[in-house]
């Protein structure tokens, strides 16, 4: 029996391979649009018609990407009856998520991810969009797809760095859990986990999708103060990947070790127990996640200027995700002196 549920009005369903897949996709009938990158258009054959294809990666997630989708669904004679179907990473279905939403003011929308990171974080909760003027997601809207389909056989060819990328997002959700399924399915299958066994990974997949779905239907638009919690790590990841220019760190490992200061944030002002961060620091060092790296003290002046560009900052303050222990979070504002702390090498004199 294949898995499946439902948040947010999306039907979120397991096929177990590609031949399910491919049965699935069919079932459609014709009027569809078929969106993928340069790199998963390999990987469907063949590639179902009519189709976009884009170029893979961030600096592709721009308005020209939106452009070349709408083009094509245009020049089909689409309709707001069209079923869009992205099948690709994160930023193949935050773009036709985006283009599906404004298309006749919306059609229809499939998502199918095929990084693990789109699989437990990017195809769920409604968040469309793309980057403008050097900015990450600033323009985009609220628009769930109607189908979400994971098939876990599509992680196969992905590179170990896109998997561990995805993983430090479980890894995230598996702390915000209110139960210890994901954290006990994590810690008794790292073998299987890096052997990519599908079966693991589907319940990896699955467990992961319900403490994110936990979140997000309890405030779909984020204006309660319980979606933010999602963002565990980001803040200190973000700024750290920005400061180093997207190159040094991939953005699970920055978010892991994002992770890990906000855990030592926690421990200093008193809300996060010692023993829990000790389990956290475990954690993540078992999935080798680089958790301690301290920044020079001469990198502060820049890394604080890039915290100080986060879009969840109000004013001068930042809010940050703290963890009073597994599924337990608070915002809360930090001083800059002891984000210091946390950040930097300790002074020599
Ligand atoms: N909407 C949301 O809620 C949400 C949440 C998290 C992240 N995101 C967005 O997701 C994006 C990052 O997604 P991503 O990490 O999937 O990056 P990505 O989409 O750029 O994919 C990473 C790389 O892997 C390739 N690829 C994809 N699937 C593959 C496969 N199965 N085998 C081999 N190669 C494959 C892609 O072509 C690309 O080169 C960011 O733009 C981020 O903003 C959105």
């Amino acid at each position: 029996m294949n898995k499946s549920f439902t948040s947010l009005n999306t039907n979120v369903i397991f096929v177990d391979n590609y031949n399910q897949l491919s049965q699935k996709i069919s079932s459609y009938g014709s009027n569809f649009l078929f969106v993928v990158d340069e790199n998963t258009s390999k990987m469907v054959r063949p590639l179902p018609e009519p189709n976009v294809i884009l170029k893979s990666g961030e600096n592709y997630k721009n308005f020209r990407s939106i452009v070349k989708i709408l083009k094509q669904a245009a020049d089909h004679h689409l309709s707001r009856e069209t079923i869009f179907i992205a099948f690709g990473g994160g930023v193949v279905c935050d773009l036709t998520a985006f283009a599906s939403s404004v298309f006749m003011r919306g059609a229809k929308l499939t998502l199918i991810p095929t990084t693990l990171l789109s699989m437990v974080d990017a195809s769920l909760g409604g968040k469309t969009g793309f980057d403008f003027n050097d900015s990450k997601n600033l323009i985009g809207s609220f628009y769930p797809a109607d189908e979400v389909i994971i098939c876990p056989d599509t992680l196969i060819s992905l590179s170990d760095q896109e998997f561990k990328n995805g993983l430090a997002e479980v890894l995230k959700h598996a702390l915000l859990s209110k139960d210890d399924k994901l954290y006990l399915t994590l810690v008794n299958n790292k073998e299987k986990i890096f052997q990519r066994d599908i079966e693991t990974l589907n319940e990896l997949i699955y467990l992961s999708l319900q403490v994110k779905n936990d979140f997000i239907s309890k405030d779909p638009k984020e204006t309660k103060n319980i979606r933010q919690a999602l963002n565990l790590g980001h803040t200190f990841g973000h700024a750290l990947e920005t400061h180093t220019h997207f190159s040094a760190w991939s953005h699970g490992e920055a978010v892991a070790w994002g992770v890990g200061r906000a855990i030592e944030t926690g421990v200093k002002l008193g809300i996060t127990t010692p023993e829990f961060a000790y389990g956290v620091n475990k954690l993540f060092r078992y999935f080798n996640f680089d958790f301690n790296y301290r920044l020079d003290r001469s990198e502060w002046q820049d890394y604080q200027i890039q915290l100080l560009k986060d879009k969840k900052r109000n004013n001068q303050l930042i809010n940050f995700v703290l963890l009073k222990g597994q599924g337990d979070f608070v915002l809360q504002n930090v001083d800059f002196e002891l984000i210091k702390d946390v950040v930097l090498k300790k002074a020599l004199y």
